[in-house]
This record gives structure tokens, sequence and C-alpha cells, in this order.
């Protein structure tokens, strides 16, 4: 199936690899070369991750790459999202203001991998119509969010990032969707209580794919359906895999050979 170009998913390959590049400098500099680098820190962060987002989102009129806005998906226009204008320097600016440093706003970006898990549920409704669904790692809550808006009788959004939890709140809110926000670390589970796990870009890093694929593997063995949404992550245990769609687009990134031009929903093959 051949879907629109997308315009802008190339947040999140710059997120990993402005990560790797911050992780790398913090390795070499230890813990003081951390101070240096945030010395001067602007305010201090509320505690309370939601009304610190509430309070950045910006209008449409106000200008400025540190925003956070509302705006349509680019492979799921039917889901709005608040996302960064631009995922680098709202992360700088996060850091400024709490004046430490933070973990990637991955859920400040729409990543292919949910966008085609979204594309995917929204086409093949009868997939989640009825099922407790359950969004794993679920960022901005863009899987989960179109899960509900597909017929799911439940969704729960998982992850371990308390903003992302808050923007799913904000997120559900923005589309009229019930999500249950679900935090901490679910992954020594086997997602009880639910009958469809998806997991949208969850492949991009060795340490959490180890622990990602015996968790979906558990949730498949208790008889729940697993889909994944995936672009070609170099974590990705392809061959436990079967396609079940592929969708074409291009994505742009200063890096050519990084582009992105497929993403697969893949379903993970029962054990014999
Ligand atoms: C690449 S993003 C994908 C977000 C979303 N699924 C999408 O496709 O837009 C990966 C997400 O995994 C979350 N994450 C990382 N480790 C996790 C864990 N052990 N349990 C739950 N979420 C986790 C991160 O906080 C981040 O939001």
């Amino acid at each position: 199936m051949v879907v629109p170009h997308v315009t802008d998913t190339s947040g999140p390959t710059r997120l990993m690899r402005r990560e790797v590049a911050a992780r790398r400098q913090e390795a070499n500099n230890g813990a003081d070369g951390v101070r240096l680098r945030h010395a001067v820190s602007v305010t201090r962060r509320t505690a309370d991750p939601l009304a610190d987002l509430e309070g950045k989102v910006a209008g449409a009129e106000s200008g400025g790459l540190d925003r956070l806005r509302l705006v349509e998906v680019p492979f799921v226009p039917e889901v709005r999202l608040h996302l960064a204008e631009d995922a680098i320097v709202w992360w700088a600016r996060m850091e400024a203001e709490a004046g430490t440093v933070l973990p990637p706003p991955y859920w400040a970006s729409a990543w292919p991998g949910g966008q085609a898990l979204a594309r995917y549920v929204l086409d093949n409704p009868d997939v989640v119509t009825g099922r407790r669904v359950l969004d794993l790692a679920s960022g901005s809550g863009l899987a989960a969010i179109a899960a509900g808006l597909a017929g799911a009788a439940t969704v729960a959004a998982n992850d371990i990032d308390p903003y992302a939890l808050a923007v799913i709140g904000m997120n559900a809110r923005a589309n009229d969707i019930q999500v249950r926000q679900a935090g901490g670390d679910l992954l020594d589970g086997d997602g009880a209580g639910v009958d469809l796990v998806l997991a949208g870009d969850v492949f991009y890093r060795r340490g959490l794919a180890q622990r990602m694929l015996p968790f979906l593997e558990r949730a498949a063995a208790r008889g729940a359906r697993v889909l994944v949404g995936d672009p070609g992550r170099a974590y990705l245990p392809a061959d436990r895999f079967q396609v079940l769609a592929s969708y074409e687009g291009s994505v742009s990134d200063e890096v050519p050979n990084a582009e992105i031009s497929r993403m697969d929903v893949l379903q993970l093959r029962l054990r014999d």
C-alpha cells in the first residue's frame, strides 16, 4: 500500500543521534562536565509534568522552534497530537529550564513505527474493535488514540517517562478518546488483562529490544495478539515477525543515508 509522503518524521532520528552524542559527551566529561554544560539554568520545572506541558503549548499565532503544537499526524490525519516544532530545540528548552540533563522527549514526535501502527488499526478496525488494547512504550499515545478511534473496548497507554504520560492525557482529550495512562516498566510481565498489544518503534536500542521481545513473546504465549510498527530499526528481530502491511514514504533527514522509506506493521509469530 502506498500512502502520502511523510512530511516530517525526522525528529526521532535526530533525537536518537543527539542522545548518543550527549551520552558520549557525558562519558568523556564525567560529572563535572555535565554540571558545566548546565551552568546557566533559567527556571526550575514544575513538579507536575501536566501543568508544565499545558503551559507550553503554543497557539497558531506564536512563533519559535521551542514549542509544542497541536497538529495533525502526517500519515494519520485523523489524529491530532501535541508535537514539538523541533524536538531537539524543545529538548534543549526542557533541559535549560530543569537545569539538568533529561531523557530525550521521545513523546514530542510521532515516530514512523507508531504512525504505521496507527494507520493500520484505523484502516483495519476489526483488529481492535471490542478488544482491550495496550499501547506499550506509547510516547505521544498515537497508537493508543488510533485504537480508541477504531473502536477498542478499552485502551491503556504505557510509558516509563512521566512527561509521556502527561502528554498522552492531553492528546487523548484533544481527540476525545478515553485512554488509561499506565506508568512504570511493564516489561517483566506479560501484559495480563489485554487482548492486543501494540508496540510502535520499540527496536531502536539494543537494551530495550532485548527486554521487549521476551515481553511480547510472553503476551503472545498467553493468547494476546501482538502487533509492532517498525521502519527497519537495527534491533528488530525480523525473523520472529510476519509482515501484515507495508507503507511507503520518505523521511527527510540531514543524513541522506539515514532516510526511512518503508514502515512495516508486523505480527509476532507464535513459537512452535
Ligand atoms: C521511539 S519512542 C516510540 C513512541 C511511540 N510508540 C511512537 O511510535 O511514536 C519509544 C518510547 O519508549 C519508551 N520506553 C523506553 N523504555 C521503556 C520501557 N521499559 N517501558 C515503557 N516504555 C519505554 C520511551 O519513553 C519512548 O516514549
